[in-house]
C-alpha cells in the first residue's frame, strides 16, 4: 500500500513504561526479523522486567532531550505496537540520527516512511536540526529503501561498533535542512499526513497487551 489516502492512520507517541507487555509481544513475535538489524535487541529475547527497565531508560532519555523514541500504533489501539521510530542527538547538537523498525505483519504499508517523515518534519521545522543521518547495515535492503524513498542521500560507508563490540559496516544516508526545504518537504508532508503525534503526557501506553491479531 502506498502513502496515499487509503493508508490506515497511525499514532506516534512517546514510549511509556506501561508499554512493557506490548513491546514484549511485538519483540517476541518478531525477534528473528528485528535482531539482525537493531543493536538494542542484541540481548533479546529478554524478560518483561528487562523490558520495563529499557522503557524507563527511553522515557528518561526523552525527558532529558537525548533521544526522542516513539511507539507507532494504530490510533484506536494505542497499546498495539506496530513499531518504533526515534531521533537522537548522538551525531551532534545540530545533527540527529533516525532509527526505525516495524513489526513484520505491518511492513510494506508505508509505516516506517510515514513515521520518519513526521519526525523529520518536526526536527527541521521546529527542532533547529541542520542534518538528519540514517545509518543502515550494508546488508539491510529494506532499511536503505526507507532512507532512499524519503530522499536521504548516500554520503558514504563507515564501520560502527555494536554494543557487543562487533564491527558493523553501514551505509550512511543524510538529509540536510537545505535539501529538506528545497526538495523533500512536500513529499515528507504527504507521507506524514496519516500520522497523529501526541505529547509525552497524552501518550501514556495502556497496561494491557494487545496481540495484534488485525496486523
Ligand atoms: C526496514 C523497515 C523498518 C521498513 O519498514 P516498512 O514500514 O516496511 O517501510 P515502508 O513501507 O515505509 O517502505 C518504504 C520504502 O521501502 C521499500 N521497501 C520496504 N521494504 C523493502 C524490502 N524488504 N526490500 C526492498 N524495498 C523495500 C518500499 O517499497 C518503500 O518504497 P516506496 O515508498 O518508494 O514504494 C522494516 O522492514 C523493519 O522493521 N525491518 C527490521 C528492522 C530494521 O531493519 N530497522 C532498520 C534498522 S536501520
Amino acid at each position: 500500500m502506498g502513502p496515499g489516502e487509503q493508508s490506515p492512520a497511525l499514532l506516534l507517541r512517546p514510549w511509556a513504561e506501561s508499554d512493557a507487555s506490548g513491546l514484549r509481544e511485538a519483540i517476541d513475535k518478531d525477534v528473528a526479523h528485528l535482531k539482525p538489524w537493531l543493536s538494542w535487541t542484541l540481548e533479546e529475547p529478554t524478560t518483561l522486567e528487562g523490558t520495563r527497565v529499557r522503557l524507563r531508560e527511553w522515557v528518561e532519555q526523552f525527558r532529558r532531550g537525548r533521544a526522542f523514541r516513539y511507539a507507532i500504533t494504530p490510533p484506536d489501539r494505542p497499546s498495539l505496537i506496530l513499531g518504533g521510530a526515534h531521533l537522537s542527538s548522538r551525531v551532534g547538537p545540530a545533527a540527529h540520527d533516525v532509527g526505525y523498525w516495524v513489526r513484520r505483519s505491518a511492513v510494506r504499508q508505508g509505516v516506517a516512511t510515514a513515521a520518519v517523515s513526521t519526525l523529520a518534519i518536526h526536527a527541521f521545522d521546529h527542532g533547529g536540526v541542520d542534518r538528519l543521518v540514517a545509518r543502515c547495515d550494508i546488508a539491510n535492503a529494506a532499511s536503505q529503501a526507507v532512507a532512499r524513498a524519503l530522499g536521504f542521500r548516500l554520503t558514504g560507508s563507515v564501520t560502527v561498533q555494536y554494543p557487543d563490540g562487533s564491527p558493523r559496516p553501514v551505509h550512511q544516508f543524510e538529509m540536510t535542512s537545505v535539501d529538506y526545504r528545497l526538495h523533500h518537504a512536500p513529499r515528507l508532508r504527504e507521507r506524514a499526513r496519516r500520522v497523529r503525534v501526541v505529547t509525552a503526557v497524552e501518550g501514556a501506553g495502556q497496561e494491557h497487551c494487545d496481540d495484534g491479531a488485525r496486523w
